[in-house]
């Protein structure tokens, strides 16, 4: 493994913003905070936002200071890219902000029932080949189902069509309610969060010259699987 990149796992370990708990661990003892984020973390009442998949955290952050009275905790798998999140979060001295690292799919070890008021999709892997591993299957909106607040906002961000378009049918197949939703969000200017702020891989993506689609939903809560 690069030094760089043991460097960073070892000092993820001593940020204090930073929770990383693995399954065995997660069933053995719980996670503490599930349920108590604003009365032992965060110490306020304020909203929770919490980013999926969220790599360097750039929509974590950005989103935090821009809203000193919500909270936001951003979620990813891979822990050397969480270290550039934490760091900037404990640089700036951000109290808003925290991070966990764990896979989406554990999502109900960390959040109790109605913990969560927003959630942010930010580009993420289309999983063409696999529909069930898509951040937007039934499978994983359950899964968020189990923390979000009845009216929480799913937000997705993505440059990929064959994702956008699968998201937009399955949201409408499943009696969700569609918000909002463009397929060019830079050229349909519009106010809100979306373009506020440009994660790493959308740099990367306008770059390339592709367009960003962009969309928000809210869960139908008549329907479980
Ligand atoms: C394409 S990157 C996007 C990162 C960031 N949102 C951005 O826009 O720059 C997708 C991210 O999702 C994370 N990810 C994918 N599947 C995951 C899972 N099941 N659990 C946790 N993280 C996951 C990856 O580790 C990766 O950092």
């Amino acid at each position: 493994m690069p030094k760089k990149k043991l460097r960073r796992f070892k000092e993820n370990l001593s940020f204090p913003n930073l929770f990383q708990y693995s399954y065995k661990r997660l069933r053995e003892e719980g996670f503490p905070y599930k349920g108590q984020w604003h009365a032992d973390w965060f110490n306020n009442e304020h909203p929770l936002i919490l980013e999926i998949g969220c790599g360097k955290g750039e929509y974590t952050i950005g989103l935090s200071t821009h809203y000193p009275e919500k909270n936001f905790i951003g979620l990813d798998i891979k822990g050397a890219r969480l270290w550039r999140g934490c760091k900037t979060a404990l640089d700036q001295g951000l109290r808003n902000v925290a991070f966990i690292r764990c896979q989406i799919q554990f999502i109900n070890h960390f959040f109790e029932k109605e913990e969560v008021s927003e959630m942010w999709i930010t580009f993420p892997d289309p999983q063409i080949k696999k529909e069930s591993k898509r951040l937007t299957h039934p499978d994983f909106l359950e899964k968020y189902r189990l923390v979000l607040k009845p009216d929480g906002l799913i937000h997705l961000k993505t440059d990929n069509a064959d994702l956008f378009n699968y998201t937009l049918e399955m949201i409408q197949a499943e009696g969700h309610r569609l918000i909002f939703s463009t397929h060019d969000l830079y050229r349909n200017s519009m106010d809100g969060d979306a373009p506020k702020i440009r994660t790493y891989y959308e740099n990367i993506f306008l770059e390339q010259g592709k367009t960003i689609c962009y969309l928000k939903f809210q869960l139908n809560n008549e329907k479980t699987h």
